[in-house]
């Protein structure tokens, strides 16, 4: 559908686009719309679209915009509802739907040869496009099962510390918590720094603090972190943490189908993807990442890795690491339905053949565009992640409209936002922190300092909490449309209102 070069030159100007263009877009007076019950449901709103767009970023939509609302074609979502959740689950394209139920049919006529396809081919493809090689990408069942190979293969012994992000979703924070209570894992965190201004170095000084040489077994964090959408420097934190010794284990649900994927590049030793998320996928279907040799962004020598899900009886039981195809042997576990892997396999393609860059940059783009039109509305404290720096963007927007800061705390409150949005106006969007319920949990003296559904984030500096809001959580998607987003603003703005009335 297109080529690398046009990819190429949309990346480029995406994110001069993002750099210059924060802050100098304004919402055009008078974004009225007629009724509120019809903004979503008809779309038929008369949302005026902001004016005032930089060169680069009105040139970019001039020229993309009608390029994904073609594409946006492919998708079977309901047409009642605008659907701003790829972060939760993506929607099959027709094609994708089609190759996964002739897969079915094809072994439920003769489910003898048990695959449709061998997994060795869906991951050389996958690699390919992924920026790695064949051995080093394994089939799973979705990230949460991915990261559980990963972390429970790690040789653990009692006292080893892994250093997390307070910002992990529920998955994380429960392997965390059974390694600790398995393997006597000692879990510490880092703080997140927050604001519009925040760069990527400011965060990787601020794990920097917390890092131990010797001590720091594991570094975790995902990228893009859920509650916010900040994204994280993958690459920057790998090396930090290279330089203390430790390994990575990233939690990549919201990375791959929405980011570009250079896995090699990022020198990350472990990193989880989701294959039903902004990869748009079948439910069921996720990757696991190994590093399995050294590369240029990573030479450090490989860590035992004991592999608790496998078939394989070549490869090493004493978690030592010698030149087998890893993700083979992690691919390899029964019979497994292969009509999903194959379905994810042509999802793959079919990202490829738009193409990889072009399709970040849409969603950095239509993200900042999002960004900057809730910002517009709500102010730039309603923002939950930092605006700048081009490194730490990503499609997923985390916002709290609300203007007060108890309301933006209220679960009730935000709770309730949601279900009317959807069910008033049509918009599906999505939400919550884990608030107490994150890695501080009673006993713990702290865990009242962070209110139920907030964002339990520290303080990079003293790690003193310091709890964000209730994050509400939307997402720019292939499928979306500026007007789409320009009338879920105004329907905020006309709900809130009548919530804080
Ligand atoms: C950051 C993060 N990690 C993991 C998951 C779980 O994803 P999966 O269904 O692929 O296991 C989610 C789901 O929303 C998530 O947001």
């Amino acid at each position: 559908m297109t080529d690398r070069s046009f990819s190429g030159q949309a990346t480029e100007i995406g994110r001069r686009g993002f750099m210059t263009g924060l802050g100098a877009l304004s919402l055009a007076p008078g974004a009225a719309f007629a009724q509120a019950g019809a903004l979503g449901k008809t779309g038929a709103t008369p949302a005026a679209t902001p004016a005032g767009l930089n060169a680069d970023m009105a040139a970019y939509f001039a020229r993309e915009e009608p390029y994904f609302a073609e594409l946006a074609k492919e998708f079977t979502l309901d047409p009642n509802v605008v659907y701003f959740m790829a972060a939760q689950k993506g929607s099959m394209p027709k094609a994708v739907l089609a190759r996964m139920k002739e897969g079915l049919d094809k072994v439920a006529a003769d489910p003898f040869p048990v695959y449709v396809e061998p997994s060795a081919k869906i991951r050389e493809g996958i690699a390919k496009a992924y920026g790695t090689t064949t051995d080093q990408i394994a089939i799973t069942r979705n990230t949460t099962d991915a990261l559980t190979l990963a972390a429970m293969g790690i040789d653990w012994k009692a006292g080893d510390e892994i250093l997390m992000s307070p910002l992990e979703h529920p998955t994380g924070i429960t392997i965390a918590l059974r390694l600790a209570a398995r393997y006597g894992v000692v879990i510490k965190q880092w703080g997140i720094p927050v604001g519009p201004n925040v760069t990527a170095d400011e965060v990787v000084a601020a794990l920097e603090k917390r890092i131990v040489p010797g001590k720091t077994k594991v570094v975790f964090f995902s990228s893009p972190l859920w509650p916010t959408g900040m994204r994280l420097p993958e690459a920057k934190i790998s090396a930090a943490a290279q330089r203390a010794g430790a390994v990575t284990i990233v939690d990549g649900a919201h990375y791959n189908g929405m980011i570009d994927p250079r896995l090699d590049e990022t020198g990350i030793d472990f990193f989880a993807l989701c294959g039903h998320k902004w990869q748009c996928g079948p439910g069921g279907t996720g990757l696991l990442y190994v590093r399995n040799k050294p590369n240029a962004a990573n030479g450090s020598a490989l860590p035992k890795f004991h592999l608790v899900r496998t078939q394989s009886r070549d490869v090493p039981f004493d978690g030592s690491r010698g030149g087998f195809d890893i993700g083979q042997a992690l691919s390899m576990y029964g019979f497994p339905e292969s009509a999903d892997w194959r379905a994810l396999g042509d999802a793959v393609a079919m990202w490829d053949r738009i193409g990889r860059a072009r399709i970040e940059t849409w969603h950095m783009t239509l993200g900042g565009y999002f960004l900057d039109r809730l910002a517009d509305a709500f102010g730039d404290d309603a923002i939950l992640r930092p605006r700048k720096d081009p490194a730490l963007q990503s499609g997923i927007v985390g916002f709290n409209p609300f203007p007060k800061a108890e309301q933006r705390m209220d679960e009730k409150l935000n709770v309730d936002f949601r279900s009317r949005m959807l069910r008033e106006y049509g918009f599906r969007i999505s939400g919550l922190g884990v608030g107490r319920n994150g890695l501080t949990r009673s006993p713990d003296p702290e865990a009242q300092s962070f209110p139920v559904g907030s964002i339990p984030n520290r303080d990079p500096d003293t790690l003193a909490p310091k709890p964000m809001a209730h994050p509400q959580r939307v997402n720019a998607c292939l499928w979306n449309t500026r007007q789409q987003i320009d009338n879920f603003v105004a329907a905020t703005k006309d709900l809130t209102a009548k919530m804080t009335a």
